[in-house]
């Protein structure tokens, strides 16, 4: 049990969204220092998120452990949430949601466009109320973004959507979503989880084909169960629920951010030094890991942590990256593993499939002193023998913190502006980074 009362959970928006003031804007980083030390790395963003729209499924309590609470991403579905009637409070990482009383179907734009993740809402509102209006999120900084997978799911289990004034108009038919068997004719995670959770409610059999396997998925299906659903095949690409007439509260531990490991390993490669991750993974970032080895970086398990060591006397080596759906090399890692590749002995080449416009960085990149080529979907990375600080400008969430790690190894201060999209997925990274040697503070 959470050491806190249901009671507790308020619906005064001044207890849910506690004001936080955001003010400094940039980050400032001298560059040159080894990391050394331990980073605590946080629950996983994209799992909380959606765990926090698996709450409208039932009217009882969800209660999350783990949760990165912190973050710009959970403010903006907490506001998304208590706009519909959920009451919702934290404490530390936990975070307590209920959905007993929602009084709202709409989830307006102007709280959907901060975040693509409001569009998790559509399925569960769907499935326990038979009606849910959504905007359409539109497009990001790094690519159009359609929800075309999302729509045609729910469409083949029964609801008649319509779209009007920029808004997903979505009804369920008489007796409620029915169970359907989607494949999808492309792999998204976004879709596989908005679908898992409606089927969970609907009558009769759902099967998703061709369904994403990320971890984040397989979590939130864990904590689907968790709430009484019958949820077979999660991990794999084929997923079959069985949907039953309600679901109950639980209690559920978040999995740990692959990504923000990911991403202070790569740091760690990039300044040298050894630095204990607690509370990491391992097996959730095989392509990564095997990638990071051949660079000649040093990776271990030790219990729940990923100890990783670089000697900074010897250089890395250059290597190949694709990105491709999980297990293959993520997408939010690849900015990361391009500002490596930048110090890196020989040429690298960086492909992205999953989004047409994830190369951002390399601008930014450039202006540190970085040699980088864009060819389509691919990049030339040629490696240099150093960066250089300068004033840059972060873009989105992974190209930013892109440019922090790039920033740490470069020669002399770098300057990050508009760093409230590193406050979207990354907890205290300021602070993280600086208990291991590194000079950067907020400004
Ligand atoms: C999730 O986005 C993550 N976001 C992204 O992380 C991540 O980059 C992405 O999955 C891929 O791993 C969250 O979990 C909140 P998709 P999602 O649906 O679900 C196309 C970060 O930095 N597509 O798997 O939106 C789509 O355009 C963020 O933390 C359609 O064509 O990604 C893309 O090309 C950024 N139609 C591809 O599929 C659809 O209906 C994969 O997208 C849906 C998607």
């Amino acid at each position: 049990m959470l050491p806190y009362p249901s009671s507790e959970i308020s619906s005064d928006p001044a207890v849910k969204q506690e004001p936080r003031t955001h003010a400094p804007d940039k980050i400032r980083i001298v560059g040159g220092q080894e990391l050394n030390g331990v980073i605590p790395i946080s629950g996983a963003k994209n799992a909380a998120l959606k765990m926090m729209c698996a709450a409208l499924l039932t009217d009882q309590s969800l209660h999350l452990e783990n949760m990165p609470n912190t973050l710009r991403d959970i403010d903006s579905q907490t506001e998304l949430l208590t706009h519909l009637g959920c009451m919702i409070s934290t404490e530390r990482d936990l975070m307590a949601i209920n959905a007993k009383n929602i009084h709202d179907l709409t989830a307006p734009y102007e709280i959907v466009r901060k975040m693509r993740g409001s569009i998790l809402v559509l399925g569960p509102l769907l499935a326990r109320f038979g009606e849910a209006k959504v905007s359409l999120p539109g497009g990001c900084a790094i690519g159009t973004r359609p929800v075309d997978l999302h729509i045609k799911g729910l469409e083949e289990m029964g609801a008649d959507i319509t779209l009007e004034g920029g808004y997903i108009n979505a009804k369920a038919p008489a007796g409620g979503l029915r169970g359907a068997k989607i494949t999808f004719p492309k792999v998204s995670v976004g879709a596989t989880e908005n679908l898992l959770m409606a089927a969970t409610l609907a009558r009769g059999e759902t099967v998703l084909g061709n369904a994403a396997r990320e971890p984040e998925i397989k979590d939130l299906g864990e904590c689907l169960v968790k709430m009484g659903a019958k949820i077979d095949g999660l991990g794999t690409d084929t997923i079959r629920i069985e949907g039953i007439g309600a679901l109950s509260g639980a209690h559920h531990k978040v999995l740990p951010d692959r990504i923000e490991t990911g991403t202070y390993l790569v740091g760690v490669a990039m300044t040298g030094g050894s630095v204990r991750m607690q509370n990491a993974r391992m097996e959730h970032l095989s392509a990564a890991m095997g990638l990071l080895s051949q660079t000649g970086v040093e990776i271990e398990q030790d219990g729940e942590d990923i100890i990783v060591h670089r000697n900074a006397a010897r250089r890395l080596k250059g290597i190949d990256i694709m990105t491709d759906p999980y297990p293959g090399f993520p997408t939010d890692l690849q900015a990361q593993f391009m500002a490596m590749l930048t110090l890196a002995d020989g040429a690298s080449m960086v492909t992205e499939t999953i989004f047409e416009n994830r190369f951002m960085h390399v601008p930014e990149l450039n202006r540190m002193g970085a040699d980088i080529t864009v060819q389509g979907h691919s990049a030339i990375v040629r490696g240099v023998k150093t960066l250089k600080g300068a004033e840059v400008m972060a873009t989105d969430l992974r190209a930013s913190v892109a440019l922090v790690l790039a920033g740490l190894v470069a020669e002399g201060e770098t300057v990050i502006n508009r760093i409230y999209h590193l406050e979207r997925g990354y907890e205290n990274i300021a602070e993280k980074l600086r208990n291991c040697g590194a000079q950067i503070e907020k400004f």
